[in-house]
């Protein structure tokens, strides 16, 4: 995967909530189609399926009216809502690159016909298809985000934390914190209230996921690799008011 053309994406890429609501023409549908098979899992032992679908096959809350939807599904295992924020995060990316625009929607299903075409768990969609507004943001400016230091207390990597800065998450909670203990960084989630975890404990997962393809893309634009492992001990000095969700290795 050509993951240069994704880094530079992340620094204008924005929610397209606005559709020219008829189809993407076939080459770019088999476009899209292609690079779906290319997109990276973070846990290869967790099964997913990637579907389009049209606006008739789901069931929307949002006022977003999209000619396509790509839908997710994934076994039901330790770890698979961040490893399919992960995953779609490149497809959102991707379809920025080449100038369709996306947005996720975490406040719609698939129908039930939809649902009945994978054996696999619905996870979350995105809704893509030729804008009517701007497709990009002329200035990082343009974010509305938390400072760099709201989000880490790691001094002098930037350049890599920028990019988790700038992911996108529902309704823009930003819940990630990001430690440095020796050469590894923990990656940890806000606790929500009883009340906000019915919606939020499962979007803020695949939140998670987002920011860390982000970090992944960014440390493959500075020749760099990135890995992740679970690590008990982070796992038990999660700061208050924080949950432990992986502990990320840059290796040369
Ligand atoms: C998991 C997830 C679910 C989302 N669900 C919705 C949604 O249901 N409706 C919507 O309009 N935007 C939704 N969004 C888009 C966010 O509101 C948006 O990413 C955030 O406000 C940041 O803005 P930006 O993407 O333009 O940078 C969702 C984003 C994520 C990551």
């Amino acid at each position: 995967m050509n993951t240069d053309m994704l880094y530079h994406t992340i620094f204008k890429r924005k929610s397209i909530r606005k559709y020219d609501e008829s189809p993407l023409g076939e080459s770019m549908l088999s476009e899209i189609s292609n690079f779906m098979l290319e997109l990276e899992p973070m846990h290869d032992h967790i099964k997913t399926e990637i579907k389009i679908v049209s606006r008739y096959d789901i069931k929307n809350l949002t006022p977003i009216k999209a000619p396509h939807y790509m839908i997710v599904f994934s076994e039901n295992k330790k770890d698979y809502l961040t490893n399919a924020g992960f995953m779609l995060q490149q497809m959102d990316l991707f379809l920025s690159s080449k100038g369709i625009g996306s947005c996720w929607i975490g406040m719609a299903k698939p129908n039930k016909g939809a649902l009945k075409s994978s054996e696999l768990e619905f996870v979350i969609m995105l809704a893509f298809g030729k804008p009517i507004e701007s497709l990009h943001r002329a200035h990082v400016s343009e974010f509305k985000r938390k400072n760099l230091n709201e989000i880490t207390n790691i001094m002098g990597m930037d350049e890599l934390f920028e990019t988790a800065r700038l992911a996108p998450s529902a309704t823009n909670s930003q819940p990630w914190f990001f430690i440095k203990d020796n050469h590894k960084i923990h990656v940890y989630c806000v606790k929500t209230n009883a009340i906000k975890a019915v919606i939020y404990e499962k979007v803020n997962k695949i939140d998670m996921g987002i920011a860390i393809c982000h970090l992944w893309i960014a440390a493959a634009h500075l020749g760099k690799r990135l890995q992740w492992e679970y690590n008990e001990s982070a796992v038990e000095h999660s700061p208050k008011g924080f949950y432990y969700i992986s502990t990320l290795h840059i290796t040369a």
